[in-house]
């Protein structure tokens, strides 16, 4: 079958197609009933099936053979540590270290959070939660303790399991000291706290509640527990529109077929083929294609803890793909920014030998056609731009490499993937005819591997994904689909912003501007940024009678988005205004200011009271040189 007919029979004939997808994974017991509802009328994939990740992606693989075949490769341009680790050998330090969390009482359903650096045991302790049917939930070690805190209140875990530090270059951070404040701060306390100690005498593990991870591999061993199809793998946090995370939860049956068919249709692997995803195991991208969908697919994964630059040089990741013999490779389009500003001619991949790739796939956010056409220039293999997101799981839009020809175009994210009825609607709910900019939403019932719901927050579910266009999931993008059906992915529409291909809330970023003592009210927008794609600005009105100046109100609102969000905010900039756009009844325009501040076309809203507080804004945001429009390097 083509690309065509088998886009439409996922489409026309939803259980017909997944009843057959389902069969190539080795449930313990096949589902009869293929799609359901639950209580709360949300559709369900495969309710009645049994299985379990981990075995899966290890027990089935070893007794298949590829007991010898490294799973993970193991590459830290930081430490020089290089390490592979074979199938076996991680179903045995999965099986010892499901033993430990178990021997500490973690069992069926209870949640352990992950706050982890890109290591091995990252992977072994998500495998292990797994085995034994914990939830996990990891979180992103660039977020600031008030983050880990607010999940741990959330997710309310039994155990954290973290290490004594993570590497930024030549910094260490120091993750135990993170984990101690988020610990202090949360109101929902652990039974304990593991730690992988990374080097002698690093870090002490004083309280009786501290755990070395190394002692948890000496519990014996357990075998996989049956789950069911429905039974949440993980809960993963990311940013909504408010300084709240929402919780996005992973069933387990439909998201093991969906990455199972995605390995094999959308991104053309086959087993014993080299996958690298250059992410982090902190965001979706790293759940997929760094652990589950590689090792379920019996491909070899690649961990690296670097970066694309300065590790030691923009060479780094032709480096990895000559020595790994990497097949196919996933990265975010930031990291490819980085990599062309550094080496423009990229005379540094010269010294490689990369004939091994077959295609290259970008995704996290948009990609601008310069870094499009660059990359595909230098390398000389096929560039797959594919849209996706937490809440997905998996590709919703890209080209089905494993389908059809490569045939991409600049700007698009492509074209929809096999289950993915998307469509463009307008503000009002019509659909909107080809070329024409709108909400970018996904006809129900989405297919398997999407979130079934948000952990312990159902009305929030509703509110934000499918109250807006009924019938439809909303995913909080806007873009357009040309005459030949491809879409093209132009930015969120609500207050979120991807800084380095990291989603991020301004909702948040304004709820701690806000709590300034001097800020009257403010608005935090997303700017183009060469580098990052965007970046976060405010913009804020000072009280009567406020003190500080501009330049000491920035440099405190920096400091506290670095302690209370993390690094990874990348907030650099506050400008003083003497107000905000508003309408006559005194709500701030938003969408107005966004479009203002990121240089795309608007038109002043007819409800504006005073249309010439946007120049004044303009006026500043020029005198302090923000949000000039995105100059592709
Ligand atoms: N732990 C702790 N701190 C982290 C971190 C982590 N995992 N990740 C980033 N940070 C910190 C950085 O050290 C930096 O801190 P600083 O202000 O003290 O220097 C800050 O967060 C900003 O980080 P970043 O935006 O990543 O800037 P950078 O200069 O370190 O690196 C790039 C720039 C382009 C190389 C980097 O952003 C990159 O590799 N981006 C690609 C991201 C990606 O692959 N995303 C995929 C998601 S699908
Ligand atoms: P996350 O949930 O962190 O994966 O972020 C998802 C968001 O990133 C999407 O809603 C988009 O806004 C953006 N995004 C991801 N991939 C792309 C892409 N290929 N093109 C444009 N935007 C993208």
């Amino acid at each position: 079958m083509n690309y065509q007919q088998l886009y439409e029979e996922s489409i026309r004939n939803p259980e017909g197609f997944w009843r057959q997808q389902a069969q190539r994974i080795a449930w313990s017991q096949a589902p009869e009933q293929i799609l359901s509802r639950d209580e709360e009328g949300h559709y369900r994939w495969f309710a009645d099936g049994l299985l379990n990740m981990s075995e899966l992606c290890l027990d089935i693989h070893v007794a298949e053979g590829r007991g010898k075949q490294p799973a993970l490769i193991y590459d830290s341009p930081f430490t020089g540590h290089r390490e592979r680790i074979t199938y076996r050998q991680l179903l045995e330090q999965v099986s010892a270290f499901a033993a430990g969390l178990r021997n500490l009482g973690v069992g069926y359903g209870d949640t352990v959070i992950i706050y982890m650096p890109m290591i091995p045991q990252a992977v072994v302790a998500m495998l292990a939660c797994a085995r034994i049917g914990a939830i996990h939930s990891v979180v992103f070690g660039g977020f600031a303790p008030h983050e880990l805190a607010m999940r741990i209140d959330d997710a309310r875990p039994k155990v954290i399991i973290s290490a004594s530090y993570g590497i930024e270059f030549d910094k260490k951070i120091p993750y135990k000291i993170l984990v101690d404040a988020a610990l202090k701060e949360a109101k929902h306390k652990t039974d304990f706290q593991i730690y992988y100690r990374r080097e002698e005498g690093f870090d002490s593990l004083g309280g009786k509640n501290e755990l070395d991870f190394e002692a948890l591999l000496r519990c014996g061993s357990v075998g996989p527990k049956q789950v069911a199809a429905t039974h949440p793998l993980y809960v993963l946090y990311t940013s909504g529109t408010t300084g709240r995370p929402k919780g996005i939860v992973r069933d387990t049956g439909g998201y093991a077929t969906a990455l199972h068919f995605s390995m094999n249709y959308f991104y053309g692997m086959k087993p014993g083929d080299v996958f690298w995803a250059a992410s982090d195991i902190g965001w979706v991208v790293g759940h997929s294609y760094i652990v589950y969908a590689p090792l379920l697919f019996g491909c070899t994964t690649v961990i690296y803890e670097g970066k694309p630059v300065r590790t030691p040089d923009a060479g780094a990741f032709w480096r990895v793909i000559e020595e790994y013999k990497v097949n196919s490779f996933f990265t975010a389009p930031t990291a490819i920014r980085a990599i062309r500003k550094d080496d423009p001619e990229a005379a540094l991949k010269q010294a490689y030998d990369i004939s091994s790739l077959k295609q290259i796939f970008l995704a996290g956010e948009r990609c601008d056609p310069a870094t499009y056409e660059w990359l595909g220039k230098v390398t000389g293999v096929p560039v797959i731009d594919h849209w996706w997101q937490t809440e997905s799981g998996w590709p919703m839009l890209g080209i089905m490499t494993g389908l059809e020809e490569p045939h991409t175009k600049a700007g698009s994210a492509g074209k929809p993937v096999c289950g993915f009825d998307v469509r463009i609607l307008s503000d009002e709910g019509t659909e909107l005819e080809a070329g024409k900019e709108g909400n970018v939403v996904v006809k129900l019932p989405l297919p398997p591997g999407c979130l079934p719901s948000l952990w312990r927050n159902e009305i929030r579910f509703q509110k934000s994904y499918l109250e807006r266009f009924p019938g439809y999931y909303f995913t909080g993008d806007g873009g357009f689909k040309d005459a030949e059906g491809y879409f093209s992915i132009m930015g969120r529409v609500d207050d979120v912003i991807n800084v380095s291909g990291h989603r991020l809330s301004t909702g948040e970023m304004e709820e701690i501007v806000a709590g300034h003592p001097d800020v009257a009210e403010c608005a935090v927008l997303g700017i183009a940024d060469e580098l990052r794609g965007q970046r976060p600005i405010a913009l804020v009105v000072l009280k009567d009678g406020a003190l500080c100046s501009e330049q000491e109100l920035e440099a405190a609102l920096i400091e506290l988005i670095r302690s209370r969000i993390g690094p990874v905010a990348f907030f650099k900039n506050a400008a003083v205004v003497n107000r905000l756009p508003k309408t006559r009844s005194g709500k701030i325009l938003r969408k107005t200011m966004r479009a203002l501040a990121d240089g795309s076309s608007f038109s002043i809203p007819s409800t504006i009271d005073d249309p010439s507080v946007l120049d004044e804004i303009r006026a500043v945001l020029q005198r302090r040189q923000l949000g000039v429009a995105f100059q592709p390097i």
